[in-house]
């Protein structure tokens, strides 16, 4: 299973959702799933995850300094199974990228899994700081993934 999470910038919260997931991975002993990130921007390309992101995760006992940013392209619908994104904005902008109805239905809202139909979405952290939230609402994001697909 190859897994891309995506948000805007690709400092806050996908570096976070990337994090997690390798972590619940590896609790599982599961090493043969792929997990990567990327924004739908460009301004942060190379760098580090935000430092607020980085504590955070450190926080919960997970490392996420060995991340760079980079941008979403076309070639990831090809190279990954699910495209998660954390919010409305990032789901419209990816889906615009697919050039078919498969591709399409392969980006879905991370919190999709955890509350299915309601549309919810991982706020952006990176203004409101509200960085323990965005990480709380990944992890359990996350893990109804894994108990859907797991
Ligand atoms: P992210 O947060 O999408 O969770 O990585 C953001 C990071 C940077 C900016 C916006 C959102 N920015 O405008 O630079």
């Amino acid at each position: 299973m190859k897994i891309l999470m995506i948000c805007l910038g690709n400092i806050c919260r996908s570096p976070m959702a990337e994090g997690v997931m390798k972590h619940l991975l590896k609790k599982d002993s599961r090493h043969d799933w792929e997990v990567d990130s990327a924004g739908t921007g460009d301004w942060h390309v190379g760098q580090l995850p935000d430092r607020r992101a980085i504590r955070t995760s450190k926080n919960h006992g997970i490392d996420i300094t060995r991340q760079r940013a980079r941008q979403f392209n076309k070639n990831d619908f090809e190279r990954f199974d699910h495209l998660l994104v954390m919010d409305t904005e990032n789901l419209k902008d990816v889906r615009n990228l697919a050039n078919n109805q498969p591709d399409k239905e392969k980006v879905k809202l991370l919190l999709e899994f955890k509350y299915p139909g309601k549309q919810m979405i991982v706020p952006d952290p990176y203004f409101n700081e509200l960085f323990e939230e965005s990480f709380q609402l990944i992890y359990e994001g996350c893990e109804a993934f894994l108990e859907e697909f797991g």
